[in-house]
């Protein structure tokens, strides 16, 4: 078989670890791995390479991605259905092994629901926030990324008797910002699925400070809402357009909220916006893993025909889930924010 794989959306780390590995597996049982370049553009386009045993040396460490990534989506240009449909007729691939988030989980289903194309989906994002699998590839290393910001955050804002404000990603999901808050032992998190009035906030710093701690570190999640002990909250985004999906683009919570929390408490306040560095670099040895048993467990599904699903994990072990329940956003776990509240 002629199988091709393509990474869509943004990229995350442990992409190229599932792209080794299920290309590793294709070779091994006698199948052609193609690569699909720049998502499905790759497939729309014929813009393929190689993927030889040599073109996958190497990949395991390797941030971002050798496919490179776009957002093109086949249904939002006349001619993409059409140009999907020509590449399976003339045969340039048999099946597809598409790596990407819940919008390329939705392109998936309906190419596969409209156009019969046999393809598996990879759950990737640094969010965690796919539905139909208990962890996504890429997680790991953005929290890993958060919780060292948060160690070294630590003893600068010990040593200034500051507020540190620290901003990460995850769309409108908490799990980077409240794993890493507990990883990092900070003092308060603010994420998008819970309100938490400034005022509780700066209660609690407050009360840290006439414990003779006079430094706070509160992680804020980038979609978390700026709230106020009278009701009134609202969203913060960095500039009025929507990306090419139509999300919002999210950011400068943690700079509205820095100012709040000095202005009611009278400490001083900084804050620290990770951004993309929890995307970029090499994955952790978790997400490798990870990404290794996604990648080998798409290409056996691909192969033996049992396409339309997502490999997910569920508890300890892979499975797979149909793409037509991978639907929406899932996000934090209830147990998570009161685990959380033991601390904050
Ligand atoms: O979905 C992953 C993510 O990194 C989010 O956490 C973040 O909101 C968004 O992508 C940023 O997107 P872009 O790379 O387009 O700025």
């Amino acid at each position: 078989m002629r199988v091709g794989i393509l990474t869509a959306g943004g990229d995350c780390p442990g992409l190229n670890a599932v792209i080794r590995a299920a290309g590793r597996r294709l070779l091994r049982d006698g199948h052609e791995p193609v690569g699909l370049l720049r998502g499905y553009r790759g497939l729309a386009y014929r813009e393929h390479r190689v993927l030889d045993h040599d073109a996958l040396s190497g990949l395991l460490p390797l941030g971002g991605t050798i496919l490179s990534t776009s957002s093109y989506d086949p249904y939002r240009h006349d001619d993409g259905p059409e140009r999907v449909r020509a590449a399976m007729e003339r045969g340039d691939v048999d099946a597809v092994i598409a790596i990407g988030g819940e919008h390329t989980m939705d392109i998936t289903r309906r190419l596969h629901e409209r156009l019969g194309l046999p393809v598996v989906g990879v759950p990737k994002t640094i969010d965690n926030d796919i539905v139909g699998t208990d962890r996504t590839f890429g997680f790991d290393t953005a929290v890993h990324v958060a919780t060292e910001a948060i160690d070294r955050l630590h003893t600068t804002a010990q040593s200034h008797d500051r507020v540190m404000v620290v901003e990460v990603m995850g769309r409108n999901a908490g799990w980077i910002a409240v794993t890493a808050a507990i990883a990092g032992g900070a003092d308060g998190v603010l994420v998008p699925e819970v309100d938490v009035p400034v005022e509780e906030l700066a209660a609690t710093i407050r009360a840290r400070h006439e414990r003779g701690k006079d430094f706070s570190i509160i992680v804020v999640s980038e979609g978390a809402n700026l709230a106020f002990a009278d009701g009134r909250s609202h969203k913060i985004v960095a500039n009025a357009e929507t990306d090419e999906y139509g999300y919002e683009r999210l950011g400068g919570i943690g700079s509205a909220l820095a100012t709040e929390l000095e202005r009611v408490t009278g400490y001083e306040a900084r804050t620290v916006v990770l951004g993309h560095i929890q995307r970029g670099g090499t994955p952790t040895a978790t997400d490798r893993v990870l990404a290794t048993r996604y990648g080998v467990e798409a290409a056996k599904r691909v192969v033996a025909g049992q396409t339309g699903v997502m490999v997910a994990l569920k508890g300890e072990r892979i499975d797979a889930v149909p793409l037509a329940e991978v639907v929406g956003v899932k996000g934090i776990d209830p147990a998570w924010l009161h685990l959380a509240r033991n601390f904050f």
